[in-house]
């Protein structure tokens, strides 16, 4: 892990400011990889501007994204049909605060606070406010369970969803650090560029982010090209 960190470390330190400036702009509400968890909340009454329903099937009508992670998911579902027959499935996209509070509220009295804080951000806490997140199943499979994760369409999405700009975001041994049980429906649109340099690197988001306002700090102390 650690000589994985220092490799990211240094490519963005060859990159030079630009680059890492550029990376950390991101690094707010208008980019493709604003870290949202438990540390990092957002505020109540954000509610993403350029929301629209990607053109996929769903289990309940007008699942919303920001623009650009619907049309990445359009494309990773189109390309799941055409290089393997899959058929891809939507089930929860945007999440308003609010309804985020019911979500979290029902889990809570369904299987205690503990428990429920594994499976289901508190409100202002999750991606889907973000308006980047969908959760995603198959025709066979829209339970979001871990079962998800032992179809074949749950291994290509695995496999595959970083060529789209998408990570998988909870994965089973990140669990201490993400602070979520495993999710391999969960799929958070990053950008292509991240997505495949997270995926090669296989790192939760928390520590990609890191790295990044590392680099960015050293090359304020150090320079850049
Ligand atoms: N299930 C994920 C953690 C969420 O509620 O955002
Ligand atoms: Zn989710």
């Amino acid at each position: 892990m650690a000589a994985k960190l220092f490799a990211l470390l240094m490519m963005l330190l060859s990159l030079g400011r630009e680059a890492v400036n550029e990376y950390a702009d991101q690094m707010s509400l208008g980019g493709n990889l604003f870290l949202v968890n438990r540390d990092y909340a957002i505020a109540s009454d954000y509610v993403p501007s350029d929301l629209v329903a990607p053109d996929v099937d769903m289990t309940t009508s007008n699942q919303k994204m920001r623009a650009e992670a619907a049309q990445a998911l359009e494309d990773m579902f189109r390309a799941a049909k055409e290089e393997k027959g899959y058929k891809l499935v939507a089930v929860s996209g945007y999440r308003s605060y609010g309804q985020q509070t019911s979500i979290f509220n029902r889990k809570v009295d369904a299987v205690g606070k503990k428990a429920a804080m594994l499976l289901v951000a508190p409100p202002g806490t999750s991606e889907h406010q973000l308006g980047l997140a969908m959760d995603i199943g198959c025709k066979k499979n829209t339970s979001l369970t871990g079962s998800f994760g032992k179809t074949d369409e749950g291994k290509w999405v695995a496999e595959n969803c970083h060529r789209f700009g998408f990570i998988i975001r909870y994965k089973e041994e990140w669990t201490d650090i993400t602070g979520y049980s495993y999710e391999p429906w969960h799929v958070r649109y990053v950008g292509r560029e991240h997505a495949e340099m997270i995926y090669q690197m296989d790192i939760p988001l928390e520590y990609y982010v890191a790295q990044l306002r590392e680099a960015q700090y050293a090359l304020m102390i150090y320079g850049g090209t």
